[in-house]
């Protein structure tokens, strides 16, 4: 394709991270969200951002921590879009980690393709690091022609299409990031289409999100089981419109059989019966049980009456994430690795302003991310506002307190990444409420 017969080229100069680009339109004028279709020739979402920031780190991790070898690393963007994704991850790392990826951009989009080649040529990483390389295809059948240590799935709504594959395509070891926008569908607004996608029910309470990830995690934990392979969750997010599950995927037929053993159900306002199940079956903490929690989890073993609303589920219930890859996402280094310096006579024409309100954002979408690493196991996540309706106490107490509380009692816990005030703790429920009541203001 020349210069000419690309509709909208140049664009507009853009930067996001540290990373320069061009879109066909101006993010800044349309607000957040995808561009609506004819609103420009190249799909570009500026609400997924954090998105890709985390990507970034995600991937360096992984490579300082030996999880993809010592060698070279085929990573794929498989729904690359602007491609944006793949170019940050050779820009943004650092020289000697950039050196050994050779990323493939997959669309089957010729426009979007030949958009993020041009890009990658303007403004190539800027240590020169990386091999980036177009792959025009449908990723259903493209992905399988290489194996890769790294497969990026970024659809429009659902996942599941291109699930199996991407997992057949990966290494021995390797790792698969998964976004879902398809959340109505995943966090039990949309329910016929939760059952039919997922096999799943899931509640329409404070947890849905929560409850949402762990569908998709169970859905592709399966997946990777009927190709004999097992998974174990680094990283799960929920921000505004979409989830995202990265995990580590390993080949072994022995932990593929073990798959149901990290799935089972959420029940909201438990039994007696049901809280001594789960503390039973070692899923909860052991807790007096004249006063409830507000959720308890269960074994896939269980027998549960799959009409009951009180119930969702089938779904993941092991850990959400792994300690040290969430740990390693601390606002320093997301802003060491990805947050922009200053430059004069910036040809995006930013203010210091500007990229000051960049470094914000690129900080902001790690958030308590590795504070919440030493409890992203454990089995209460509880949102302040409905602890304060559960118990009758008023006004909800701030998920800080209520976390140096806990601690203070022994407990782990730590304020969530996630999208309502919120903490995550392996406290008996009656510290929790105890601690809840004596944070109240007195009257
Ligand atoms: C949501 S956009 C990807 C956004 C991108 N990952 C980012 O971070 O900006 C989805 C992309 O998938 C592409 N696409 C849709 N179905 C596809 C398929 N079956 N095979 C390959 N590409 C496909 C579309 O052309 C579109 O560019």
């Amino acid at each position: 394709m020349v210069a000419s017969e690309l509709e909208d080229w140049p664009g507009v100069l853009h930067r996001e991270g540290r990373t320069l680009c061009r879109l066909s339109r101006d993010p800044s004028e349309s607000g957040p969200g995808p561009a609506a279709k004819g609103q420009g020739a190249v799909f570009h979402n500026p609400a997924m951002s954090g998105n890709r920031t985390r990507s970034v780190l995600l991937l360096q991790h992984c490579i300082e921590a030996g999880l993809l070898g010592e060698g070279a690393i085929y990573a794929l963007d498989g729904l690359s879009a602007s491609g944006l994704r793949a170019r940050r991850w050779l820009n943004e790392l650092p020289a000697q980690s950039a050196a050994r990826i050779s990323a493939t951009m997959g669309d089957m989009d010729p426009v979007a393709l030949e958009w993020a080649m041009r890009c990658h040529e303007e403004f190539p990483p800027e240590h020169g690091e990386g091999e980036l390389l177009p792959h025009l295809g449908d990723l259903r059948k493209s992905v399988l022609e290489h194996g890769r240590h790294w497969v990026d799935i970024d659809p429009y709504g659902s996942p599941l299409p291109f699930l199996d594959t991407a997992i057949q395509s990966l290494a021995k070891r390797g790792v698969a990031e998964i976004s879902a926008t398809d959340s109505a569908a995943l966090t039990g607004s949309s329910k016929s289409a939760l059952l039919r996608r997922y096999g799943a029910r899931v509640r329409t309470d404070g947890l849905a999100h929560d409850s949402g990830l762990r569908v998709l995690l169970a859905t592709v934990a399966r997946t990777a089981a009927r190709h004999e392979r097992a998974i174990e969750p680094l990283l799960s997010v929920w921000e505004s419109h979409h989830l995202r599950v990265s995990v580590r995927v390993r080949r072994s037929v022995e932990k593929a059989n073990e798959v149901e053993e990290s799935l089972g159900w959420r029940v909201a306002s438990p039994t007696v019966e049901e809280v001594s199940s789960s503390i039973q079956a070692g899923m909860h903490p052991d807790t007096e049980l004249d006063s409830l929690p507000m959720h308890c989890m269960l074994p896939l073993t269980h027998p549960i009456d799959r009409s009951d609303k009180r119930v969702s589920g089938p779904m993941w219930i092991g850990s959400l994430g792994q300690s040290d890859a969430m740990a390693s996402m601390t606002e320093e280094r997301a802003l060491g690795i990805c947050g922009p310096s200053d430059v004069e006579d910036d040809p995006v024409g930013w203010s210091d302003r500007d990229f000051e309100r960049e470094r914000r954002r690129v900080a902001r979408s790690v958030r308590h991310i590795s504070g919440e690493a030493e409890v992203i196991d454990a089995p209460h996540l509880i949102l302040v506002d409905d602890l304060a309706s559960w118990l009758g106490s008023g006004s909800p107490p701030s998920p800080s307190g209520m976390v140096t509380a806990l601690c203070e009692t022994g407990s782990r816990a730590a304020v969530a990444h996630y999208g309502k005030p919120a903490f995550r703790t392996d406290a008996p429920w009656v510290e929790i409420a105890r601690a809840a009541l004596n944070l109240q203001p007195p009257i």
